[in-house]
């Protein structure tokens, strides 16, 4: 199963960065990681249309490899009555503290699915890869007629189930150790949990579908460990964050280094769904205050402002600190050397490579 995805998709490593939307993976990134022998992702959740044409563009003309689309099924349910209003009222003093406008909600608050769709679509990549939710059956068989191949995300065996029955190539087990936000669509984000090794020998002893191990892999050690626990590939996010490639903003990949001492959370108050990274002055502050969180992506379209005043200045408590539980192994190094160690480490390649 493992050599049919991998000869499908042209590779000789099973190593997937992963899709990391928000600004962490620039064009130069993932062509870089073309270049290296993965399969580029490009976390395309935030884009509109034209941006998802123009950097697909953009990565194809700097280097030839995979490349793996990613987007956010929809998932928005609206909010209570009076929940919106009080978390304007809420953001207000920091916006003010921060020389921005009044907060206000923009309108859309997340760009249209459809138009996503249609831009994935004409850049012809080799995979789409869903988060969220369980992609349509009618979706993933068009998209397989096309040439793609579709992976979907699961957190759990009942979820892997489901997007299997929905007819996707593969799936991504995301561990409890996962940097970023949680794919879970069945039950609550808590009991959705499970530690990567885990939940890979779980989904892979039950589905006949290949897995795609994510959650805390930070070095070759862990990568081997995820393959011998029945992982087809691995998809490598938090252990590239901290490389000069990357995109995340300086004050981001500061505090991964600062902060090797504190330990992620589950965090809700940036976008209103359950992410994993370091809590900050912010976070705090919302939970402090007892409030009820608009759900995503309204909070996440609330929190835009003051997210972009926290890259201009450089604010960590400003920022949503997003990263998995093994950030403090991350390494400040460029992204060819995070990835060679990885590989050799792993026994994925011969120390001449
Ligand atoms: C900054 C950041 C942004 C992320 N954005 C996305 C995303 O847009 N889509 C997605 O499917 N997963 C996203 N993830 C999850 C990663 O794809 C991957 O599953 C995760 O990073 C693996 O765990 P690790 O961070 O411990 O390596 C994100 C993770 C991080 C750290």
């Amino acid at each position: 199963m493992s050599e049919d995805l991998l000869s499908r998709l042209g590779l000789s490593v099973p190593v997937v960065q992963a899709p990391m939307a928000g600004g962490a993976t620039p064009p130069a990134f993932i062509a870089e990681c073309l270049r290296l022998g993965l399969l580029g992702s490009l976390g395309a959740a935030y884009m509109k249309p034209d941006t998802i044409a123009a950097q697909a563009a953009e990565i194809r003309a700097r280097a030839s490899g995979p490349l793996n689309i990613n987007l956010f099924l929809p998932c928005a349910v609206p909010p209570a009555p009076g929940v919106v209003e009080a978390m304007l009222d809420f953001m207000a003093p920091l916006h003010a503290e921060a020389g921005l406008a009044p907060p206000h909600v923009p309108d859309p608050p997340h760009p249209d699915f459809a138009g996503q769709m249609e831009a994935l679509r004409a850049a012809r990549p080799e995979m789409a890869s869903f988060v969220f939710g369980c992609p349509d059956a009618g979706l993933v068989a068009a998209l397989k007629a096309e040439g793609i191949i579709v992976v979907g995300a699961a957190t759990h065996l009942a979820e892997a189930e489901a997007v299997a029955a929905a007819g996707v190539d593969a799936v991504v087990a995301q561990g409890a150790e996962a940097g970023g936000h949680r794919a879970t669509f069945i039950g609550s984000f808590e009991a959705g949990q499970v530690p990567t090794l885990d939940l890979v020998a779980r989904i892979a002893g039950r589905l006949d579908i290949p897995v795609i191990a994510a959650g805390g892999l930070m070095d070759g050690v862990d990568v081997r460990a995820a393959l011998d626990a029945g992982a087809a590939m691995v998809q490598i996010g938090t252990a590239l964050l901290r490389t000069p490639e990357c995109g995340l903003p300086a004050a981001h990949r500061d505090a991964l280094g600062a902060g090797a001492g504190a330990t992620t959370a589950l965090i809700r108050e940036w976008s209103g769904r359950a992410a994993r990274g370091l809590p900050n002055r912010f976070t705090r502050a919302v939970e402090d205050a007892g409030l009820a969180v608009p759900p995503f992506p309204v909070q996440n379209a609330i929190t835009q402002a003051l997210r972009g005043k926290g890259r201009a200045v450089g604010d960590p408590d400003r920022l949503a600190l997003w990263c998995g539980t093994g950030y403090s192994r991350a390494k400040a190094v460029p992204l060819a050397d995070v990835v060679a160690e990885m590989l050799f480490e792993a026994g994925l390649t011969s120390p001449n490579h």
